[in-house]
Order: structure tokens, then sequence, then C-alpha cells
């Protein structure tokens, strides 16, 4: 039998001569494995052999082998750069890896239900209007009929930012400035943000959203305001629900009311309901016919024209339509929450 440094010696001859015969990587993949094969290559072999010797030839063959192997990998490697491996072939898929999640956005609940808000009222021929978030005191307050220092601004309380510049309390303002510039017919919605000095509590928050409805026209009376939102209520909440008109006041509406639907939750049987106080009823909207002071205040004639007009808290209708006990949900960016809205 051959000793170790012979068979080195000739498989060293082996390795170049094929070696200097490789036109291609496919050979050189061949001459790879018939080398470093972890099964059957020579060299695999050959370390194998090892086990066979006493500890001193051990060292001294092993020594000889390992640099042997260094020569074929170095050889090989040069090899390599002449006939490089194409890379898909080098870096193969890990088809095992769990694959990466696409998030994809979606709108907010509010904004979903604003939608459907502004669809219903789009499909009766209104259009949809927009108006600045902070408003000057005329346009808030002053024309629309609340005169400086009347007691009814007390409870539209808001955050000044100085003497004549304000957070608006109510979209009602956004009425004034599309009088002001449209003659009638006029038939609109206007959805936004509005802001009160409110301290947070399970219904309340110093910012929420209104969408505000005006409809100035010859001939327009209560039968009107009352029909579109009856119809209005009935498309968002099922033909089912009741309603009822409540008489109200706001300075800028004569006459004003309230609309209350039935609680949602317990339909008027639960004396201890959460939602309603045990009332059976939730207040969603203040409306009423536009006082004639507002119309002069835009030069539109109140003896040849007539309107209504209406403003909703969509953030609190929104909370009865799903039953959500908690107006700050809407705001927490809790994805637990805001994916149950989602509709693909
Ligand atoms: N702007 C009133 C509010 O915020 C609602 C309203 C709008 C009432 C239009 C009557 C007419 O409470």
């Amino acid at each position: 039998m051959n000793s170790l440094p012979e068979k080195i010696k000739k498989y060293r001859q082996l390795f170049n001569d094929l070696a200097s015969k490789i036109k291609d990587k496919k050979d050189l993949e061949e001459l790879r494995q018939a080398f470093l094969g972890r099964k059957k290559g020579y060299l695999t072999l050959l370390f194998e052999e090892l086990k066979h010797l006493s500890p001193e030839e051990k060292k001294a063959a092993g020594s000889i082998l390992n640099n042997f192997k260094e020569e074929v990998q170095a050889s090989l490697s040069k090899l390599e750069q002449k006939y490089p491996m194409p890379r898909a072939e080098k870096t193969l898929f890990d088809l095992t890896l769990p694959g990466r999640k696409t998030y994809w956005g979606a709108p907010h609940p509010l904004t979903l239900f604003q939608r459907k808000i502004e669809k219903i009222f789009i499909s009766m021929g209104f259009s949809v209007e927009e108006g600045p978030e902070i408003e000057t005191d005329y346009y808030n307050f002053e024309a629309l009929n609340f005169p400086p220092y009347h007691p009814a601004r007390d409870s539209w309380d808001t955050l000044y930012i100085n003497d004549k510049l304000l957070l608006r309390t109510h979209t009602s303002p956004v009425q004034i400035r599309v009088m002001e510039k449209k003659k009638p017919p006029i038939r609109i919605i206007i959805p936004g943000k509005v802001f009160r000095r409110e301290t947070s509590d399970p219904t309340h928050l110093p910012m929420f959203h209104q969408v505000e409805g005006l409809v100035v026209d010859q001939g327009i009376t209560f039968a009107h305001l009352k029909g579109t939102l009856e119809y209005f209520i009935k498309a968002l909440f099922g033909e089912k629900i009741k309603l009822r008109f409540r008489p109200s006041f706001f300075p800028f509406t004569e006459p004003s009311a309230e609309v209350d639907i039935e609680c949602i939750a317990c339909h008027g049987k639960n004396s201890q309901c959460r939602v309603c106080g045990g009332t059976g009823w939730k207040e969603i909207l203040g409306a009423g016919l536009v006082d004639p002071q507002v119309f002069k205040n835009v030069n539109i004639d109140p003896e040849k024209y007539s309107g209504w007009a209406f403003g909703l808290g969509i953030d609190r209708t929104a909370m009865l339509a799903y039953e959500i006990p908690e107006i700050r949900y809407f705001y927490e960016n809790d994805l637990r929450f805001l994916r149950q809205f989602i509709r693909r």
C-alpha cells in the first residue's frame, strides 16, 4: 500500500491535470466534487485514512494533507474567478423562510362613517363643501346671530388664538361662507373637525367631527327638513329606526329642533342602559329653519327665500351605530380596535 505522501503526490498530479483541462464552470464543479465532495471526494477519503495511523504518523501526515487541501482550495477559488457561478445558483432562495407581510393602510373608521353620510346626501343631490378650522369671531358667532357677550356663547366655549381668531366650535360658519358666495338654490353638506373647551371623558373630547347641512331655496318649509332628515337617518340606521323631533334653541335657526334616535343598545327597554342612561333616546343632531337675520347678514332676501340647516355629531353617531361606549377609542390608534372596521 502506498504511503500517504505518495498518494498525495499522485492526487496532486491528477488535480493539476484535471484543472488544466477545465473549459467551463460545469467542469470546475465536477473537479470540486471529485476532490472535496463530502462523501467520496478524494481528499475526504484521504482524511479518513488518517484514522488508521499512529499518533506521530497522524501528526506528520495530517499537516501534509492539510497543506494539500489548502492548495486545492486556492486553485479552485482561482479557477472560480475565471468561471464564476451565476448569481442565482449561488444565492438560492430559502423556501423555508416565512414570507414578508405587507401591511396596507386603511381609512379610519370615522372617515368611513363620514363617507357613508356623504354618499346618502350626494344621492339626494347635495354637494360637499369645506371651510377653515381656524375661524374669526364673526363667522363662528356674530354672523350666526350670536351677539358679543350673548349667554348662548357659553355652550360653545372654545380655544381662542387671539381676540379675533378661534378654533371653530361648529361647522355652521361655513353656512355663512357659502351663502356669501353662492346664490340660492343651495343644497350642501359640510363635514369637518370642530373644537370645544371640554375635558375628555367617554363621550367628550376637545376635538370631534360634525357634518352640517344647508338647503336654501324658494318655498322651503319645516316639512322639507323633516322629510330629508328622516330619509337620511333611515338610510343610515335602517328603515325600522324610531326618531323624534324635540323643540330646541339655536340663535341661527327659528324654529329649532333637536333630533333623537331610539337607543340602539336597549331600544328603551333597560332603565340602567349605559348608552342612553335609561331614557331610550340619544340626541344626534340640532336643526331648524334658517333665521331671517342670518339671511340678512349674507344679503339673501328672507322674504323671497327660506331654508333649513342641521348639524350632526359624526363621532357620537358612529358610536351609536357601532355600539362603541368610548369616544376616545377612535383616537388611541389601537390597531385591534381600528382593524375591526376594515372592509376588503
Ligand atoms: N351648530 C349647532 C351645534 O353645533 C348645530 C346646528 C346646526 C343647529 C345647524 C341648527 C342648525 O350644536
